[in-house]
């Protein structure tokens, strides 16, 4: 069957790892047509829009998307384009798995855990007010539908996933109305899913914790902001922002959609180099293969990485190594093909 998906290539780094990315995949001979668009400043100099119509009339024909990181100008200009399709496409859940890999060195050699992120409220809502010259007024969105279906998603997500516990990481203590009605929108997911152990921590807490035991923890999920900051945290435990990836997940007219895409950004200085890791975006198109139930291609793809991890022979610079992106590629290539 062949499957038809939109591919946004992104900017910084997201040429050299999309067409990495896409190369591995079509050496499992999995059949895609890829409909490429633009999105970012690039869009804009064609378009005169970050969001052009023809990008967002490709997502809502095909529903799936493999999308490489989008530079958003910091203070000022432009509000992100990555925020801008979550929240357009309705995807309010964030996987971001962190895992030990193979030959990898970490301080730690257990950590496996998953955040569930929520994705499309909190301050990423973008409500801020000009009170006057010197104050500004940020808004923490928060909607009891918004908190109820990710925390009701990470109980499903640990049962579908032979999970055994889900902790909530909150500031309930000082954001008592917003967190507070995280919090207790989890307690009621715990209670209608008794199988699953729930357990509660403070954000900061988490920080510490993570830095000194983090294999002690399953499954989180947070809002959004804490999500944000705690997966990069998380990427650094499994040896860094190169390998981790993610899945937008939500439902958007009645119908299912997801965005995958790398964790990291667009990595302005080493873009153009040949210098990044693609592995962040490669994982997160083995949970799209998955997905579209492309199972074996899926199963080819993270078998191939892990063998050029455990060799340890062709690795980019972020791992020690001297490997260029497309020479990684070819490796993890050459190992399909044997496959
Ligand atoms: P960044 O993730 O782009 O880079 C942080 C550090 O990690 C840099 O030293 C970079 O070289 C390194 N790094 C990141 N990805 C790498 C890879 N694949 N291989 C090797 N090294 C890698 O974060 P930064 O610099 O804060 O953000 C740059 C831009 O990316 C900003 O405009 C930001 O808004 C955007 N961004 C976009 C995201 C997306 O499209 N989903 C997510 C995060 C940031």
């Amino acid at each position: 069957m062949k499957h038809n998906i939109t591919l946004l290539k992104g900017d910084g780094i997201g040429p050299e790892i999309s067409n990495s990315v896409v190369d591995i995949i079509e050496s499992t001979k999995v059949e895609i047509d890829w409909d490429e668009c633009l999105a970012g400043n690039e869009a804009y100099i064609k378009y005169g829009e970050v969001l052009p119509e023809k990008t967002l009339n490709s997502i809502k024909k095909n529903k799936i998307v493999l999308k490489a990181p989008i530079t958003t100008p910091i203070g000022k200009g432009f509000a992100s384009v990555n925020v801008q399709l979550r929240r357009y496409f309705d995807l309010f859940a964030n996987i971001r798995p962190s895992k030990n890999l193979p030959n990898i060195k970490t301080p730690f050699n257990d950590v496996d855990l998953i955040i569930i992120r929520e994705n499309t409220e909190d301050i990423y809502a973008g409500i801020e007010n000009k009170i006057d010259e010197n104050t500004i007024h940020g808004i923490k969105l928060a909607t009891k539908n918004g908190c109820q279906r990710i925390c009701d998603f990470a109980f499903k997500y640990a049962i579908e996933n032979k999970r055994k516990e889900v902790t909530v990481a909150t500031k309930a203590n000082i954001s008592k109305l917003a967190d507070g009605m995280f919090l207790n929108c989890f307690r009621e997911a715990a209670q209608k899913h008794p199988e699953i152990k729930a357990k509660e921590i403070l954000i900061d807490n988490l920080c510490m914790q993570l830095v000194t035991n983090p294999s002690q923890f399953d499954v989180l999920v947070m809002p959004n902001l804490y999500g944000d900051i705690v997966s990069d945290l998380c990427a650094g435990l499994v040896g860094g922002l190169g390998l981790a990836y993610s899945s937008n997940i939500g439902i958007y007219k009645q119908e299912n959609f997801a965005i995958f895409e790398a964790v990291h950004g667009s990595a302005p200085d080493i873009a153009g180099k040949n210098l990044a890791n693609p592995t962040g975006l490669l994982r997160s198109a083995i949970e799209m293969l998955k997905y579209i139930q492309e199972k074996e291609s899926a199963k080819k793809i993270e078998i191939a990485l892990f063998e050029v991890f455990k060799e340890g022979k062709k690795l980019t610079s972020d791992l020690g190594g001297n490997a260029t992106t497309k020479e990684f590629s070819e490796e993890i290539i050459k190992k399909i093909k044997t496959l």
